[in-house]
């Protein structure tokens, strides 16, 4: 007999949970900030990606009440109907002119953004080749377009060259995270721009962990580079991490630009950021002005001082120069425990598991913050060392203890 709703649900659940994979939310009542309430305890947050510390940053907050006192809190209709208020027309130019473009469109949302990009793009006949690691609403985006979707592996360049050799297509879109979400590496965006070129293909960069960091005065990943979101490079960025707001926006030469504003939908079909949001955001690059410089050798000197203090401790870390910092312990479950120890310690460091990462790869994902003192670090790296110590003794264990049963 066919399940019932009820079964096949509850049915899910299990499974999921059986897989040590069930995902629960943690509660913040404080501010976004390093020191933060997190189920009512008061811990250390090694896990936002409020890169800057800007999330709480008092210029920030008062734009935007003063843009809910003077325009409401609601924006009241999408971009094309009604709801493109003076402020998102003026982040666009501002956003475009920081990055280097002709022209930046608004989305709600970078999943939004990378909706739309795929779909609006690409039709049948067409191919779409991506990062295998690649964030997933890129991999998503994919689902959206009636294109030939191929996946290359990780930074390989020459993987990419080749399926772009092999498969026939009439128009190609090549699309990466610019520094990877899960990882922290910044891809090849250089050797991947001029496959595009080679292949008159249009390139997309993904840079949500990029812009406001990398690059002389956080234009991002393609700046990172010597490139820029022009001619046939496109650059989405979303406004919620090192921006510490919200929403996302594409850049490039005004004719991709336009061509979003006609046709894509996950733009057209839906409400407009409320003003108060690019009030925000036009506060966040004015401190980015002020003070980015500082801000990113602040980040940096977190960074290099993690990653020494790591290798004192002889913690193994992905190679990463950014502010994501990874270590992969491969069981879900124990990187689970991992982390609810260190929750317990006054730590906030969540697990990523499946399927955001790859089956056997579950890790602690730091993210490190401007505003974390070396204090804080020290100690995240010595509760880790503990805890990564005892983990291997369990597993030495363990493992002796499975070869002498076969004994
Ligand atoms: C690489 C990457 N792209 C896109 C997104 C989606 O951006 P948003 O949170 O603005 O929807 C995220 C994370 O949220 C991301 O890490």
């Amino acid at each position: 007999m066919k399940q019932s709703w009820r079964e096949l649900v509850a049915g899910r659940h299990q499974a999921t949970l059986d897989a040590g994979l069930w995902r629960t939310r943690k509660t913040l009542s404080s501010q976004q900030g390093v020191e933060a309430i997190i189920d009512g305890r008061p811990v250390i947050n090694f896990s936002s990606n409020d890169y800057l510390g800007l999330a709480c940053h008092e210029s920030l907050g008062q734009s935007a009440e003063r843009a809910c006192r003077d325009f409401g809190v609601g924006s009241g209709a999408s971009h094309l109907v009604c709801g493109h208020h003076q402020l998102h027309h003026q982040l666009e130019l501002e956003l475009a002119a920081f990055v280097g473009a002709e022209r930046a469109i608004l989305f709600s949302s970078g999943y939004m953004a990378n909706l739309a990009m795929a779909a609006t793009f690409l039709s049948k006949g067409d191919l779409l080749l991506q990062d295998k690691l690649n964030h997933a609403s890129l991999i998503d985006s994919a689902k959206l377009s009636a294109s030939n979707f191929k996946r290359y592996a990780h930074g390989d360049v020459e993987h990419a060259a080749k399926l772009a050799s092999s498969i026939k297509f009439n128009h190609c879109m090549i699309a990466t995270d610019g520094v990877f979400s899960m990882d922290g590496d910044i891809a090849p965006l250089r050797q991947l721009q001029s496959l595009a070129s080679n292949h008159q293909a249009l390139l997309l960069v993904d840079d949500a962990h990029g812009f406001g960091l990398l690059g002389a005065t956080g234009q991002g990943a393609l700046s990172h580079h010597g490139l820029k979101p022009a001619a046939e490079v496109l650059m989405m960025a979303t406004l919620g991490k090192a921006l510490g707001c919200y929403g996302a926006f594409v850049a490039g030469d005004a004719l991709y630009i336009e061509h979003l504003t006609q046709f894509a939908r996950p733009y057209i079909y839906t409400t407009a950021l409320p003003p108060s949001v690019p009030a925000s955001v036009l506060a966040a690059l004015a401190v980015l002005a002020e003070e980015g410089d500082l801000l990113r050798t602040r980040l940096n000197d977190n960074i290099g001082y993690f990653k020494r203090a790591a290798v004192k401790h002889a913690l193994t870390l992905r190679p990463s120069s950014t502010a994501i910092q990874v270590i992969v312990v491969g069981d879900s479950n124990q990187a689970m425990n991992i982390s609810s120890a260190l929750f317990n310690q006054g730590i906030n460091l969540t697990a990523i598991r499946p399927p955001t990462v790859a089956r056997g790869s579950a890790r602690l994902r730091v993210a490190l913050s401007a505003a974390h003192t070396f204090a804080q670090i020290d100690l995240l790296i010595e509760l880790l060392a503990e805890l990564l110590a005892e983990l291997l003794s369990q597993q030495l264990k363990q493992d002796s203890a499975e070869l002498s049963d076969c004994g």
